[in-house]
């Protein structure tokens, strides 16, 4: 996968000869995550970054790199290789299978809907989660609906995604519901899927319109369109020993520097989707607002079935009737 340093923070004492060595001393946190800079990763980053120095005087520094390979950084957090990552749930059911409940498509009714049940006591108890898998879910981000792009013709309904090639994410929830609407599903890392576009392996793909705009998808897809099928969370997985050699008092500090990531990141997203759908369109994008929703659901039927016996189906009615 491609890894390169999107922003190192400038050294805060190098220009402090007085302070004594260990004073200097500057425990430094990498997160990596898939998205460029100007993204909304990117915007949780750089907020978790601006307020864990703060708060900690400097003794920390965060260090922001792209890594578009989000089931390599989440096993490389596990290892403790890295100290964080921000990445969608794509892989992350891998790791947590509870997590899976919340990659159901149509699951939630709007971005309210989800970020409530993220923020309260259902979100928090998957957070819970993660410290049995040598994982520490810190906070819930965003990466938003998600919806589909293909290079060969208008969607409007399920019989136009039939024999569609789609890349989806390795997740087997998205894939058994792209199978069950006719499309093929082809999983692969986010790295691989300009070329995969590029060279026809695929037909299209589904993401949110923050990672269609920040990536330029549109100069390898031609159409759009706003089936909103899938909420896709976003997530801050840190090393559970990388916290623990924190004092109390730092990762406090860390938890309200995480608060702040996810306050700006989810605000990148509100932005992006207000103003995306037409920057799409000025670059050249055909993009098709009328959806039949009802008819995708219905069609849906088979997989709902299998969600509801292969995953927590209880948990999956709290979270539908949730207000
Ligand atoms: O499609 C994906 O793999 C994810 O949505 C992405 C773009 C890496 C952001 O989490």
């Amino acid at each position: 996968s491609r890894l390169w340093v999107a922003a190192l923070g400038a050294p805060l004492f190098a220009a402090a000869p007085f302070v004594s060595t260990s004073a200097l001393a500057q425990t430094e946190i990498t997160v990596q995550h898939a998205l460029p800079l100007n993204s909304h990763y990117g915007a949780g980053a750089a907020a978790l970054k601006e307020n864990f120095e703060r708060l900690t005087s400097g003794r920390y520094r965060v260090t922001e790199q792209r890594n578009d390979n989000e089931r390599e950084m989440v096993e490389s957090v596990q290892i403790g290789t890295l100290d964080c990552t921000v990445t969608s749930t794509g892989p992350v059911g891998n790791f947590v299978s509870e997590v899976r409940v919340l990659d159901v498509p149509f699951l939630f009714r709007n971005t309210a809907h989800a970020r409530g049940v993220l923020d309260g006591e259902i979100g928090q108890g998957l957070l819970a989660r993660f410290s049995s898998r040598g994982l520490a879910g810190v906070a819930w981000m965003e990466n938003g609906f998600r919806h589909l792009t293909n290079s060969r013709h208008e969607v409007h309904v399920p019989a136009d995604v039939q024999g569609l090639k789609v890349r989806t994410m390795e997740n087997p929830v998205h894939m058994r519901a792209f199978s069950t609407l006719g499309a093929l599903p082809t999983p692969m890392a986010f790295s691989e899927l300009v070329p995969a576009l590029q060279q026809g392996t695929v037909d299209g793909q589904e993401n949110p319109i923050g990672v269609i705009v920040a990536n330029n998808l549109n100069q390898v897809q031609r159409y759009l369109t706003l089936t909103g099928h899938v909420y896709s969370p976003a997530i801050l997985i840190c090393n559970p020993a990388m916290l623990a050699r924190m004092t109390p008092a730092d990762r406090a500090h860390f938890m309200t520097a995480a608060k702040a990531a996810a306050t700006a990141n989810r605000d990148r997203v509100t932005e992006d989707v207000n103003n995306g759908v037409a920057e799409l369109r000025r670059r050249g994008m055909i993009v098709t607002t009328e959806v039949d929703t009802a008819a995708f659901q219905a069609s849906l039927a088979p997989a709902f079935a299998v969600y509801e016996r292969e995953l927590d189906g209880a948990l999956l009615r709290r979270i539908r009737d949730w207000h």
